[in-house]
């Protein structure tokens, strides 16, 4: 258990869910819990980055703060993406920042510079240096798999496949085709709470009636079983959410031979640890929490559509309604998040009993409680 928190707390958040209760502030609020959720999940963990069409030709780079520091996915001239620790060899300046397309990287403090392939290639007046050989000094890379055109990345050698932790969620998705997907549209916010919290707001639908009274309006969802390192339900309806419901109907047709399950609904995920896919009958979405502090989180919002459906000649007309309600009910949500981080910063805080809508609330945080403790997920 981690120290730092009440045993009689824990025994609490994890009792049966009728009896349960939220989860200890310092849960969410504790700089030593999100050191100890850094070291023993974060760092081990595959984390997503991007998809592959994002950088689609040699020397097109990405860059991203992760929980282990600043990255840079840079497709090689050899049409290889390789995911690099975003710093220079020499003292380490971050190399690039933003996006855009490179020959070679070139840091902006003395010079030095690297092939796509991460291979140190120039550095200038190092010829006295003893023992220095430019062979040791490239980019460091970090181990990256993709699934379905989905990069991650880990800093953890030892981590499973990313493959085996999917577990069967390539299955559940398989009518959606999402290899077939490209991604359109992406807006990064910078909610000042904690990573949880996050994941915790899309895998319910108890406040959309609420939070999103104007937007997407009361839902209901229900949950799935999965099998593998994520989490699932799915919200009810015949048409795609992706729109809000007074876009009657949504402008792009539903993916061709999905299945019975699909059809009927939206689904939602937690991709332990900190990615979230939205997957609708038309389209999909990734909620992507990078962890930054224990109050400071990334949330990237990232649109994909059929590629079939990008071939519509008014695709642009017709996607907007999708990017403004992703957007808009992203900034919705974050703006209860916020609120609810500040108020579990209160002195006299007390953990809140959980309603039976809560369940996947209660179920991520019991499985970061399960990595803190240092036993597999059950
Ligand atoms: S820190 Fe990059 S060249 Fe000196
Ligand atoms: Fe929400």
């Amino acid at each position: 258990m981690p120290p730092m928190l009440n045993r009689d707390d824990l025994h609490a958040a994890t009792a049966p869910l009728n009896r349960a209760r939220s989860m200890p502030a310092g849960f969410y609020t504790d700089p030593a819990i999100f050191a100890a959720e850094r070291q023993q999940i974060l760092l081990k963990r595959w984390f997503f980055l991007a998809r592959e069409e994002q950088v689609p030709n040699p020397g097109d780079y990405l860059t991203f703060d992760t929980a282990g520091g600043p990255v840079i996915l840079i497709r090689g001239q050899d049409g290889k993406a390789r995911v690099f620790a975003n710093y220079c060899r020499h003292r380490g300046s971050i190399l690039v920042e933003g996006e855009g397309n490179c020959s070679r990287i070139v840091c902006p403090y003395h010079a030095w510079s690297y092939l796509s392939d991460g291979t140190l290639y120039g550095c200038p007046d190092m010829k006295d240096a003893e023992g220095f050989d430019r062979t040791e000094n490239g980019l460091v890379p970090l181990r990256m798999e993709s699934w379905a055109g989905f990069i991650f990345a880990t800093y953890n050698r030892d981590a499973p496949a990313l493959i085996d932790c999917l577990g069967d969620l390539p299955r559940r998705m398989a009518s959606h085709k999402l290899n077939d997907m490209a991604c359109t549209w992406r807006i990064t916010l910078a909610p000042n709470c904690n990573w949880k919290l996050i994941l915790e707001n899309a895998m319910e639908t108890y406040h959309t009636g609420v939070v999103h009274k104007d937007s997407v309006g009361a839902q209901q969802s229900r949950t799935l079983p999965t099998q593998g390192d994520w989490l699932c339900i799915q919200v009810i309806s015949g048409r795609s959410i992706a729109t809000l419901p007074g876009t009657q109907p949504p402008p792009f047709p539903a993916i061709d031979g999905l299945d019975d399950d699909a059809r009927q609904g939206t689904y939602f995920t937690v991709i332990h640890p900190s990615l979230q896919f939205a997957v609708a009958q038309d389209c999909m979405w990734w909620l992507n929490v990078t962890p930054l502090a224990h109050d400071r989180s990334l949330l990237e919002i990232g649109g994909c559509f059929p590629k079939q459906t990008l071939d519509d000649p008014d695709f642009e007309a017709k996607a907007k309604p999708y990017y403004d309600r992703w957007e808009l009910v992203g900034r919705e949500d974050v703006g209860i998040l916020e609120k609810q981080q500040k108020a579990l910063g209160s002195v006299a805080y007390k953990p809140g009993p959980l309603s039976w809508r809560d369940d996947q609330v209660q179920a991520i945080g019991i499985w970061v409680l399960d990595q803190l403790e240092g036993r597999m997920p059950g």
